[in-house]
């Protein structure tokens, strides 16, 4: 490795230390441990994530790291430190927040995310890229996750920091994070080379529901089996498991996971009337499109008969009319 390289991730690693050391045993990170035994993070998450707090200074790490003999440059290209335009001065990129260390696959530490401790945006603040940290290559917790995503031959994917730790705490060893809602095809190779199967266990809002449909696709275009985990409206993984329960979370909501084509028939349904003539014949014709991409004979016979039953419309009516959708997509490819 380039000397540089390796102080990236030396600095990281003293870092990641540090910052969870202020956490958990100093008056400075007091209140920001008090904000996350709060918000039901356990000591022994904590500890297992390496949790930690960034001080509410402008010069901590420059000088944090300067002592140790690290370049300044170094530090700045780590992009633990930003300099000023208008005089050339350094200041620290992380500070007063919440500091989630990432690691590579190796469990090397090579980028943070701090979370802010009240209203302050952004919410969170990521690591820029660097040499080191590629975020779209990285799946948070996959280090951790990735015997048991093995042993248990299933891998839940969540959007976010909090959710793979309280999924943790509630015994889902084999969570891991995209960090944001979009998952991309370096994640999704990544993914598939180690499981088939996996549960999208995505925010029940706006943003999370169209992220599912949308990494649902992606994931089974890959050849992945696909479920999908719901929450009543609104909620996300980690506010689930602090107010309904740890049990519940693995019983009603990973246990009651859905298959794709199920959580797409409640997709489409949103915001329609079905009783309404108009909205019931665009959402049979949305259903029906999604069924033709099926490749299994058996499974589109399966949503076929639903949508006959639940519509009272002849199975003959709706096999015509998805084998017509199915030629005019196939004109189209
Ligand atoms: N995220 C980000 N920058 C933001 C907001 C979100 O990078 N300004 C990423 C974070 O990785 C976050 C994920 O997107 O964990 C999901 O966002 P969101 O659902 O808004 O946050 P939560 O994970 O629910 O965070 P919290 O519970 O702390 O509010
Ligand atoms: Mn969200
Ligand atoms: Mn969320
Ligand atoms: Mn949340
Ligand atoms: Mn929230």
């Amino acid at each position: 490795l380039p000397p540089e390289t390796q102080q990236m991730y030396e600095a990281h690693d003293l870092l990641r230390k540090f910052y969870h050391h202020l956490l958990v045993n100093t008056k400075d990170g007091q209140h920001a441990l008090e904000y996350l035994l709060d918000r039901g993070f356990t000591l022994e998450s904590i500890a297992k994530f390496q949790i930690g707090y960034s001080l509410n200074s402008w010069d901590f790490v420059l000088k944090f790291l300067t002592k140790r003999k690290f370049p300044t440059e170094v530090i700045e290209k780590a992009g633990l430190i930003i300099k000023r335009e208008k005089d050339g001065n350094y200041f620290d990129r992380f500070r007063d927040r919440i500091m989630f260390p990432i690691y590579d696959r190796n469990g090397q530490t090579i980028a943070f995310s701090g979370r802010s401790l009240g209203a302050d945006e952004p919410k969170y603040l990521n690591s820029p890229e660097t040499v080191i940290f590629n975020k779209s290559k990285i799946l948070y917790n996959f280090h951790l996750a990735r015997p048991q995503i093995k042993k248990q031959q299933q891998a839940i994917l969540f959007e976010g920091f909090a959710d793979v730790i309280a999924a943790d705490r509630a015994g889902v060893e084999n969570g891991i994070g995209t960090m944001g809602t979009s998952l991309t095809e370096d994640h999704v190779s990544a993914l598939r080379r180690n499981v088939q199967s996996i549960t999208i266990c995505y925010d029940s809002d706006h943003a999370g529901i169209e992220a599912a449909y949308r990494a649902g696709n992606m994931l089974s275009e890959a050849g992945c089996q696909v479920r999908v985990a719901l929450m009543p409206d609104g909620m996300d993984p980690d506010d689930y498991i602090k107010q309904v329960g740890e049990e519940p979370f693995r019983k009603e909501v990973i246990g009651a996971s859905v298959t794709l084509m199920a959580f797409k028939l409640r997709y489409y349904r949103r915001g329609k009337r079905l009783h309404d003539e108009g909205d019931r014949l665009l959402y049979i014709e949305e259903v029906l499109a999604e069924i033709s991409k099926l490749d299994n004979a058996v499974e589109r016979d399966h949503y076929l008969r639903q949508i006959a039953n639940e519509f009272s419309l002849s199975l003959e009516a709706l096999k015509e009319q998805q084998k017509q959708i199915f030629f005019n997509q196939k004109r189209k490819d």
